[in-house]
């Protein structure tokens, strides 16, 4: 019996290893996918690749956000049902997680039994609780921005245009007690300094925090929106879109079951900068409060990407389709763009000749002009294999201590989130693997017949591919895709962690055969203009 019972223990302990559970916003089911979507996407794919090869046992989410009046109303202007509506936009955007090699392990719809199910318990929880009252307001109300307004969001005695037309509705609701947590909520933020990054964000918090909470309006009268969810203690009501959708989090990993005790609390939660406040920061971590479940460990929080200095988004319409240029420039050179070009936590400008000469200059001209010198060369010189080195000379030692440094400095990026700077160092490198070519000149010692330009001429082939192939696994989390070529290219099987091995200057490439040459990068067709006539 003890035995049994010691075993069960065990079991369950063993099977309980926290995993690293990160996730990112859900996305409205109302519009197609920007590159703002994609950002957010590829951004996390990126921490849940990184921590994979540092050995976690990562759970990734990432979903679609189904009700509410936006929906509703696209999908009466389209003539479709609501559900149809969004099972076509969920089509889109699991496309758009494919496409971009995004390696999520599961991809909840919140009109899903396994969602409501939850939505409807914790709602039943606060209830019995008394965290939820009925009352009846008079006010102002937006319907664009589906949430009810104070005298103090005027702007100069004015509703701002991002509120729509505003009405004067009296209405009778149900409300949470989010203002008894305000104290609570302060004293969680100034204690945890780590729940939000960057860190200037949670000054913004601890600002808004300042001006007194109203209680959340958690309802929305049947007759005014029939498209969410049923409160479990009054029919005539559906759940306010926000309550709706931040417990994604957790119903997608079994709230309630074995499940959910591996992955929660999350690790991080990926978001925008416009749904930290209120919705992250305030709701979501009073909510947990309110139910007795810890909270998340923090919200990573990433600007925007914008046109011309003005956010992109499916309303203002200006607006790139990732789709697009992932057609035209591979996934990979799409991905190094935007993880390249953002400081996480900042916003970045979007324009198509940084795009270009990215892709040109450090894709085509830095990375992908190694890899066909070297394939190229050794053919000609090598019989097809790399050869060994035997020579450790200056450049050789000076290359060698430039990997040193950048790995190191590199892995330390990537921890600190700063992944915009480990791929400056990591192409920083590969322009050292260059400078190391021109220097040795392999192409020169293959013209002489002296058994020491012999020697150096292996050396420098067999350096130029030890150094690449190095270079490529510092590329696994950023670009999947390209790495593996390039270790195919090698004759190599792509590690699955970065570690001693992986990431050690050695010889394991000797005798490996070499693929054909390629172009990894190859320059977009250009668009074909017709000739004027006449
Ligand atoms: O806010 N640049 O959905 P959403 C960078 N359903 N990120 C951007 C962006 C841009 N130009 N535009 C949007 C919602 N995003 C809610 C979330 S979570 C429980 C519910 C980001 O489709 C935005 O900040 O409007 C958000 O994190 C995500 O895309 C989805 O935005
Ligand atoms: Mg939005």
């Amino acid at each position: 019996m003890l035995l049994r019972f010691l075993l069960q223990v065990l079991k369950v302990a063993g099977n309980m290893k926290k995993s690293f559970y990160i996730t990112t916003a859900i996305d409205y089911a109302n519009g197609s996918p920007h590159l703002g979507h994609a950002y957010e996407k590829v951004l996390t794919d990126v921490i849940a690749r990184h921590r994979r090869l540092l050995g976690a046992e990562v759970y990734f989410l990432t979903g679609l956000d189904e009700h509410g009046q936006k929906v509703q109303q696209t999908a009466r202007t389209r003539n479709v049902t609501p559900q149809e509506l969004c099972d076509a936009v969920a089509e889109d955007f699991q496309g758009l997680c494919l496409k971009l090699g995004v390696s999520n392990n599961d991809y909840i719809r919140t009109t899903q039994e396994r969602h409501k199910k939850v939505v409807c318990e914790l709602l039943q929880r606060l209830y019995d609780k008394g965290e939820i009252y009925s009352a009846t307001y008079s006010g102002y109300y937006s319907p664009r921005s589906e949430q009810f307004l104070n005298e103090r969001d005027k702007i100069d005695g004015k509703w701002p245009a991002e509120f729509g037309e505003v009405q004067e509705i009296t209405e009778t609701n149900y409300f949470f007690k989010l203002s008894a947590y305000q104290g609570w909520l302060i004293e969680y933020l100034k204690a945890n300094e780590a729940f939000i990054f960057p860190a200037f964000r949670a000054k913004q918090v601890l600002e808004f925090l300042k001006e007194p909470l109203n209680d959340l309006c958690i309802s929305r009268p049947r007759e005014r929106l029939e498209w969410g969810i049923p409160l479990p203690f009054d029919a005539g009501y559906v759940t306010y879109v926000w309550f709706d959708a931040l417990v994604n989090y957790i119903s997608a990993i079994g709230y309630g079951t074995e499940m959910f005790d591996k992955h929660w609390p999350a690790d991080f939660h990926v978001i925008g900068k416009d749904i930290l406040l209120p919705p992250h920061a305030v709701y979501w971590p009073i909510m947990l409060k309110a139910l007795d479940i810890p909270l998340p460990k923090s919200l990573l929080v990433h600007g925007w990407w914008q046109m011309r200095g003005e956010k992109m988004s499916k309303s203002t319409g200006n607006s790139v389709n990732p789709l697009a240029l992932v057609d035209t420039f591979g996934v990979d050179a799409f991905r190094y763009f935007l993880i390249r070009e953002m400081n996480v936590g900042q916003d970045s400008d979007f324009s198509q000749d940084q795009f270009l000469t990215r892709y040109n200059s450090d894709l085509g001209n830095d990375l992908g002009n190694l890899v066909s010198r070297l394939l190229n060369m050794g053919h000609r010189y090598a019989d097809g294999k790399v050869p060994l080195a035997s020579v450790d000379g200056e450049p050789e030692i000076t290359l060698k201590k430039l990997w040193e440094d950048t790995h190191k400095v590199v892995l330390e990026n990537y921890a600190s989130l700063a992944f915009h700077r480990g791929l400056e160092l990591t192409f920083m490198f590969v322009k050292g693997i260059n400078a190391y070519a021109e220097k040795r000149a392999p192409w020169k010692l293959a013209k002489s017949q002296s058994p020491q330009d012999k020697e150096l001429l292996d050396t420098s082939l067999a350096t130029m591919a030890e150094s690449l192939r190095l270079s490529s696994v510092l590329l696994l989390a950023v670009m999947p895709q390209i790495a593996e070529r390039i270790h195919v290219l090698l004759g190599q099987k792509v590690p699955s962690r970065w570690d001693s091995q992986s990431l050690a200057w050695g010889d394991s490439l000797v005798g490996s055969p070499l693929g054909e040459k390629v172009i990894l990068f190859p320059r977009p067709q250009e668009e074909e203009t017709p000739a004027p006539k006449g």
